[in-house]
Formats: structure tokens, C-alpha cells, sequence
């Protein structure tokens, strides 16, 4: 595996593999590898001639400086990590190399980007996303890009952005890994201290409590959703938000009659964690 860091390095790198006709796979990431990223790495191998890891933390789509200065960051790990995972390359630039002075672009998705993590992270937030994922796009020119389906609305972000501007390329969307007590794997995970730890496994429980109503019948959003904040309530735990949408619009539905996604977002002490599944 070559580590690169400057966009000029990776073009010369990606320009012989795409002579050769090979599938390139990007698995877009901010680091703190955890078996999440492990599993969109395998994927991308498994369906690609070379697979092309991006590792930067993306200081436009953080709303608060804390969460910036505070995000986990190991790329001596994190390249360890890659290499075991038989990643190609790994692209991991200065914030300078991304932004460089007088940078002035900014991609902005309406519609699925709006609400939720949207609203409680700022217009900003998706922004930063949409922006960043471009660039990487344009830089890599990939085939396929691998997302974990625990970001669901930023998938759908990124959907949008793929259709509005005809991008050339196709967007899998990879099932999010748990703990084995459900706790959604994440980066920020490991900023838990203990009793946080054992409170945010709630999370899933919620997801658990809507699923388990949908399941014995129940259609009501309004009783769907207030047994979910119960069980985040247990664990004292008061959401940023629970919702049931239409995983299509990202809008929220009263009564679930079709393929519905509840989401959950909440902070465990310092930590914000989100977390999804879809009901069935
Ligand atoms: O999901 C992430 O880690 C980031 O939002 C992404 C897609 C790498 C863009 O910075």
C-alpha cells in the first residue's frame, strides 16, 4: 500500500491502473478505522481492481470547533489498518491540500439535506460533505464509492449530489457493523468514557423499542416514537431527535405503512452518536 498525500501524487498513481481498464473503488473516510471501515474496505476490494481509501478529517462539515478539535486521529493506525485490509492506496492530504488559499466552492444538496442532521448540525454540515465528497470524486474518479449506512441521510446526500450532477460514478451504501450489544460502531465511540459507553448502547434500544411496535402491528408514528424515547429515557438520554421518514425523501411520516427509516440522534454525555434502521 503507498500512502499519498498531495492530489498531484495521487492522479499519477490512479493513471496506470485506469489504462489497464481496472475498477476503481473509493471508500471516502475521516479515520479512526474501526470494523465499519474495515467492512466498506473489504467490499471495495472484493469488487474492485484497486481500491483507493481517502482519510482526512473535513474541517467544513464540523459545526463545532470542540468536535473538530476533539475527532479521534491516528493515520500511523489507521495506515496499518488500510494495509491489512489490502487497500491500494491511501490518500490522506493537509486540510491546505483540499482548501487551498482562496478556495471559494461550495456544493449545496436541498431537499434530503435539509432536516435532521441538517437542521441540528447547521446548513453547513452537508455542505462540508457534499463539497469534500466532490472533490474526492473529481480527484479519484472512481467507479464505485463505498458509504456506511449508518450516515443514512448523508448516503442519501450523496445520492442526490451523484444524480443532480451526472456523475459518472455508482454508490453503495454498506450495512452499519454493531458492538455485540447493538451499539452502531463509530469513530466517536471511543470518546465513551465507561458509564457512557454502557448508556449508548440506548440508542439501538430505541430503534429495537419502534421495530418491536411495527412488528406486533402498530402504524401510529406518535406511539412508535414516544416508545422509542422512552427507552432512550432509561438510560436518561434526550434525544436531539427520533424520527420515522420515507428513506426515499427523507420526510416524516405519521402512520408506517411503507418502507420506513427511524433515525435517532443524541448526545451521551460530550459525544453526539446517530444511529438508523429501517422498519420492517
Ligand atoms: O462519513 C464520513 O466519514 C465523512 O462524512 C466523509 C464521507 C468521509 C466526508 O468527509
Amino acid at each position: 500500500m503507498r500512502t499519498l498525500h498531495t492530489v498531484a501524487e495521487l492522479r499519477s498513481a490512479l493513471a496506470q491502473p485506469r489504462r489497464e481498464g481496472r475498477r476503481v473503488g473509493l471508500v471516502p473516510t475521516m479515520g479512526a478505522f474501526h470494523d465499519g471501515h474495515r467492512s466498506l474496505m473489504r467490499r471495495a476490494r472484493d469488487e474492485c481492481g484497486l481500491v483507493v481509501v481517502s482519510l482526512f478529517v473535513n474541517p467544513a462539515q464540523f459545526n463545532e470547533q470542540s468536535d473538530l478539535d476533539t475527532y479521534p486521529r491516528d493515520e500511523r493506525r489507521d495506515a496499518m489498518i488500510a494495509a491489512e485490509e489490502n487497500v491500494d492506496l491511501l490518500f490522506a492530504p493537509t486540510a491546505a491540500e483540499m482548501y487551498p488559499q482562496g478556495f471559494a466552492t461550495t456544493v449545496h444538496v436541498g431537499g434530503v439535506a435539509s432536516g435532521l442532521e441538517g437542521t441540528q448540525r447547521g446548513p453547513g454540515h452537508f455542505d462540508g460533505v457534499a463539497t469534500i465528497v466532490t472533490k474526492l470524486f473529481t480527484i479519484v474518479a472512481p467507479d464505485v464509492a463505498y458509504f456506511g449506512q449508518k450516515d443514512a441521510q448523508q448516503v442519501s446526500v450523496v445520492r442526490q449530489l451523484v444524480r443532480d450532477l451526472n456523475l459518472p460514478l455508482e454508490i453503495v451504501a454498506c450495512p452499519t457493523v454493531r458492538e455485540s450489544d447493538g451499539l452502531a460502531m463509530s469513530s466517536r465511540n471511543a470518546l465513551l468514557d465507561p458509564s457512557e459507553r454502557q448508556r449508548a448502547v440506548a440508542l439501538y434500544g430505541a430503534l429495537n423499542a419502534a421495530q418491536e411496535l411495527v412488528s406486533g402491528g402498530e402504524r401510529s408514528a406518535t406511539t412508535i416514537l414516544a416508545a422509542a424515547a422512552a427507552a432512550l429515557a432509561q438510560a436518561s438520554l434526550d434525544p436531539d431527535y427520533l424520527a420515522l421518514v420515507d428513506p426515499s425523501t427523507f420526510a416524516a411520516v405519521s402512520s408506517v405503512d411503507g418502507p420506513t427509516l427511524a433515525l435517532v440522534a443524541a448526545r451521551v454525555g460530550s459525544v453526539r452518536l446517530i444511529d438508523n434502521q429501517l422498519l420492517v
